[in-house]
């Protein structure tokens, strides 16, 4: 059955509640839709070095490619803020390049607060294309 938008963004609130910021206090939590149906979650993992952190949505799509995964068609991402936390650039490098034109829904602890299409924040990126 297809999965709802409410539904993905439901997943990455719970998400949310795994993550290890304690360096930051800023919770994100991410959830990938695979092209077959399936839900990945992620949320971020900081550590004491700081530059090891590591988004909630690259954690999605990692997990998701170890697993198997090859095509992917929306991610929601959640933080508990009231402007839309979109994913920062190393996130949207890994998202083109695994994941192609995304849906990107972003969404806070209660509203679904946007859509975006992957192509629209990476404009002009670097990809296998041009190797
Ligand atoms: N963060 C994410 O997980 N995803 C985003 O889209 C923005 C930023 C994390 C990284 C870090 O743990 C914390 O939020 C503050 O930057």
């Amino acid at each position: 059955m297809a999965i709802s938008e409410r539904e993905l963004i439901a997943a990455a609130r719970q998400a949310r509640r795994h993550a290890r910021a304690a360096f930051s206090s800023f919770k994100v939590g991410a959830a990938l839709e695979t092209r077959d149906g399936a839900i990945v979650t992620g949320c971020n993992i900081e550590n004491a070095t700081y530059g090891l952190t590591i988004c909630a949505e690259r954690v999605a799509m990692f997990k998701a490619l170890s697993d198997g995964h090859r095509a992917f068609t929306r991610i929601a991402i959640v933080a508990d803020t009231d402007s839309p936390t979109p994913p920062c650039g190393a996130c949207r490098q890994i998202l083109w390049e695994f994941g192609g034109n995304l849906e990107v829904h972003l969404a806070n602890m209660h509203q679904h607060k946007g859509v975006h299409q992957l192509k629209d924040l990476l404009p002009l990126p670097f990809d296998a294309r041009l190797l």
